[in-house]
C-alpha cells in the first residue's frame, strides 16, 4: 500500500524525545530522526548501552537519567517535545525472570509516568515499543496477527510489555493521548552490543568472532522473525507522524522465518569460525518453536515495507562489529565476577526476545 509520506516535511520543526535512545533500536532511530527533525532529546540511563552508542550530532541532546527519576523526566519535557518514542525498557526475558521487580518498575511505572507527563504536555504522538514476541504467547497461529493475544505469558518482561499496551489504550481512550503501539520481533543490526541479556544475533557474532562454538538452546529447528533495525526505524518514523497510526497496534517485523541452526551456520561461515555449534538445554520460559509475524496491518495503515534482505542486514551488522570491535569487546556485558572465557561458554542464548 502506498501512503503519502515525506519524512522531511512531516518532521520539519519537530522536537522529538526518544527514551532509550542509546540502545540497539533507539540509537538507530535517533540518527534517522535527527536527519529530518529540528531536535532530538535522548533520555537514557546507560544501564544497557555504552555512551558511545548515542549518535553525536549537533541537534541531538543527550540527558543521562532514569525514566523513573521525575527530575530527569521534567528536564526532558522542559524541552517541549512534540513526539515521544518510548523505547527505554528493562530488557528482556531472562533479565526479567532474574529481576522481576526491576522489570515492573521500569516497564510498568516508567511507562505510566511518561504517559502522564505526555498528557500534561499535550504531546502530539506517543509511540510505544511493544513486543510481538511477548504478547502473542506460544499458542497463536502463524503468521502472528494483531488480533490474537494471549493471557498465558512466560516471563515478567512479556507481562509488562503487554501492560504498556494496556496503559496506552487507557491513555488513548480516557485522556485522548494519541498513542501508537508498535510490536517488534527479533531486531538485529548495527548498534546492538552483545551481552548476557541480549539477542541471539549479536551474541552469535561476538562468540564466532572469538572462535567459540555457538550455543543453541533447543533443537535448532526453532525459527524467529529477525527484523533489520533499519526497517523497524522506518516503521517507527511513519508511526510517529501518520494520522492513520493513532490508537492502533501493529507488527513491525520482517514477515519471514529463519531457523536458529541455519543462523548459527551462516554466522560461522561468514566469520570463518571453525568451532561449530554446541547444544544446551532449553530454558523453561522459552516455549515458542516458531515465530513469523504478519506485516499486513502495518502495510495497510502506514505503508510499512520491510525491504532489507536478511543477507544484507547481516552483512551490515558484521561490518559494524568489525569496524568497532575493540569498543564492542570492552562493552560486551556478560555479568560480573566470571572470567570472560567461562562466561561465554556458560551463557545459554537463543534470543532474549524469543
Ligand atoms: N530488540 C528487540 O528484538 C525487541 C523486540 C521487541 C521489543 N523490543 C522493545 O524495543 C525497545 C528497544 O529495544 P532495544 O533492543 O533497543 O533495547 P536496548 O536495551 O538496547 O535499549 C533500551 C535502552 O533503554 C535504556 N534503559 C533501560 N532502563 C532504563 C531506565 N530505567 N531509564 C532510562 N533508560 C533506560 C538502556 O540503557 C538502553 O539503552 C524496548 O522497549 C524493547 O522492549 C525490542
Amino acid at each position: 500500500m502506498s501512503i503519502d509520506y515525506d519524512p522531511a516535511t512531516a518532521y520539519a520543526g519537530k522536537t522529538v524525545l526518544i527514551t532509550g535512545g542509546a540502545g540497539a533500536i533507539g540509537s538507530n532511530l535517533t540518527r534517522a530522526v535527527a536527519r529530518v527533525a529540528e531536535r532530538v532529546i535522548v533520555l537514557d540511563n546507560l544501564v544497557a548501552s555504552p555512551r558511545w552508542n548515542v549518535p553525536s550530532l549537533p541537534n541531538v541532546m543527550f540527558v543521562e537519567g532514569d525514566i523513573l527519576d521525575e527530575v530527569k523526566i521534567k528536564r526532558v519535557f522542559f524541552e517541549r517535545p512534540h513526539i515521544v518514542f518510548h523505547l527505554a525498557a528493562f530488557f528482556a526475558n531472562q533479565n526479567s525472570v532474574d529481576h522481576p521487580e526491576n522489570d515492573l518498575m521500569v516497564n510498568g511505572m516508567g511507562t505510566l509516568r511518561l504517559m502522564e507527563y505526555s498528557v500534561l504536555q499535550g504531546i502530539e504522538r506517543f509511540v510505544y515499543a511493544s513486543s510481538g514476541c511477548s504478547i502473542y504467547g506460544s499458542a497463536a497461529p502463524l503468521p502472528l496477527k494483531e488480533e490474537f493475544m494471549s493471557m498465558h505469558l512466560s516471563t515478567p518482561y512479556q507481562i509488562t510489555k503487554m501492560l504498556g499496551e494496556l496503559y496506552a489504550n487507557f491513555f488513548w481512550h480516557h485522556h485522548e493521548l494519541p498513542v501508537v503501539k508498535t510490536r517488534f520481533f527479533n531486531s538485529y543490526g548495527p548498534g546492538e552490543v552483545p551481552g548476557q541479556y541480549r539477542n541471539v544475533i549479536p551474541n552469535f557474532i561476538y562468540w564466532a568472532m572469538k572462535g567459540l562454538p555457538l550455543p543453541i538452546t533447543g533443537t535448532g529447528e526453532e525459527t524467529r522473525d529477525f527484523t533489520f533495525v533499519g526497517d523497524i526505524v522506518n516503521g517507527l518514523m511513519r508511526a510517529g507522524v501518520l494520522e492513520s497510526a493513532i490508537g492502533q497496534e501493529f507488527n513491525l517485523a520482517s514477515g519471514r522465518e529463519t531457523r536458529i541452526k541455519d543462523l548459527a551456520e551462516t554466522i560461522n561461515a561468514a566469520t570463518g569460525n571453525k568451532a561449530g555449534i554446541r547444544w544446551a538445554s532449553r530454558r523453561k520460559w522459552d516455549t515458542k518453536s516458531r515465530l513469523r509475524a504478519s506485516v499486513e496491518r502495518a502495510n495497510t495503515l502506514i505503508g510499512y515495507e520491510p525491504n532489507t534482505r536478511f543477507e544484507d542486514g547481516l552483512e551490515q551488522t558484521l561490518r559494524w562489529f568489525r569496524d568497532n570491535w575493540d569498543r564492542i569487546d570492552a562493552a560486551a556485558a556478560f555479568g560480573p565476577g566470571v572470567s570472560s572465557a567461562v562466561r561465554e561458554m556458560t551463557v545459554e542464548q537463543d534470543g532474549q526476545e524469543a
